[in-house]
């Protein structure tokens, strides 16, 4: 199942089937099944990917995930709440 897992104090777990495109237009496809790990803690060598270094800086990430707040997503998105 294609997907997105964040990986308490690690990266983002990116499981295809699917797609990923650059502010350059460059894409890369992921086959199903196979995975792709982001960075998240913003200390890797290899950017976007996650090299690891995360647990040499101990990074420490919010224990669990949060909807985003709808005021900040309406006001990223300019979207009309009605319209949820
Ligand atoms: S999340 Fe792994 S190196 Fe940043």
């Amino acid at each position: 199942m294609s997907g997105i897992r964040i990986q308490p104090n690690g990266p983002y777990v990116l499981t295809g089937p699917l797609t990923i495109e650059d502010g350059e237009g460059n894409v890369i496809t992921v086959a199903e099944g196979r995975i792709v790990k982001l960075c998240r803690c913003g200390h890797s060598a290899t950017k976007p990917y996650c090299d690891g270094t995360h647990r040499r800086v101990d990074f420490v990430s919010r224990p669990t995930f949060e909807p985003e707040p709808v005021a900040a997503r309406e006001a990223r998105d300019g979207s009309d709440p009605s319209d949820a």
